[in-house]
């Protein structure tokens, strides 16, 4: 049995990447165990995963983010936590806070990094005509959506394409992508 990495996943939405690294982390031989999910939004329906799971969540909200970070500081210190996936979180964490778990933080991001940085990527990706969408799993660093690339993936752009249907293509993309990219990050 592998001696597994305590990690925290941090949500603000829907929770499918979130329900995806759940997923993959009880695979015997999976490098990490979510150990805690924090989620910045008390509706988020990743909770429920979460819950589903028998894994502790935390709700707190990051209207004020140093009472927020604070917050999570304490938890993650508690539980021990070494590794950190953001999915789908929605605020950005400060400089102090990344710096407490140097290389040990990673983001999925609905584009092929570094092209479209950022929020509403689809609509920019189709507005420019683009051939490719795709995804990519990056640590975080103190620039949004600037670390180092570990994975990416890619899809074809097809004619008719539409927002709505490039989301839903591209999520499915990333549910895998994620938790390749945390068994490469663990080679
Ligand atoms: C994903 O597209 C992720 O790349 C972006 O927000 C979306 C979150 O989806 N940052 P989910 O909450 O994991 O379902």
């Amino acid at each position: 049995m592998v001696k597994k990495i305590n990690t925290c996943v941090f949500i603000s939405g829907s929770g499918s990447n979130l329900l995806s690294i759940i997923k993959s982390s009880r695979e015997y031989n999976f490098p990490i165990k979510v150990k805690l999910v924090i989620s910045n939004n008390k509706k988020a329906n990743g909770m429920k995963y979460a819950k589903k799971y028998n894994i502790p969540c935390k709700y707190y909200s990051s209207l004020n983010k140093t009472l927020f970070e604070k917050k999570c500081l304490t938890e993650l210190r508690k539980r021990k936590i070494k590794f950190l996936c953001l999915a789908g979180f929605m605020k950005i964490l400060s400089n102090s806070f990344i710096s407490n778990f140097r290389h040990s933080i990673l983001n999925i991001h609905p584009s092929l990094l570094p092209k479209y940085k950022g929020l509403n990527t689809h609509k920019r990706i189709l507005k420019n005509k683009d051939i490719y969408a795709g995804c990519t799993v990056h640590y975080v660093n103190r620039k949004l959506d600037s670390g180092k690339i570990i994975s990416n993936k890619k899809i074809f752009i097809k004619k008719k394409e539409t927002e709505k249907s490039l989301k839903r293509k591209v999520l499915l993309l990333e549910h895998k992508l994620y938790p390749q990219a945390i068994r490469q990050v663990f080679k």
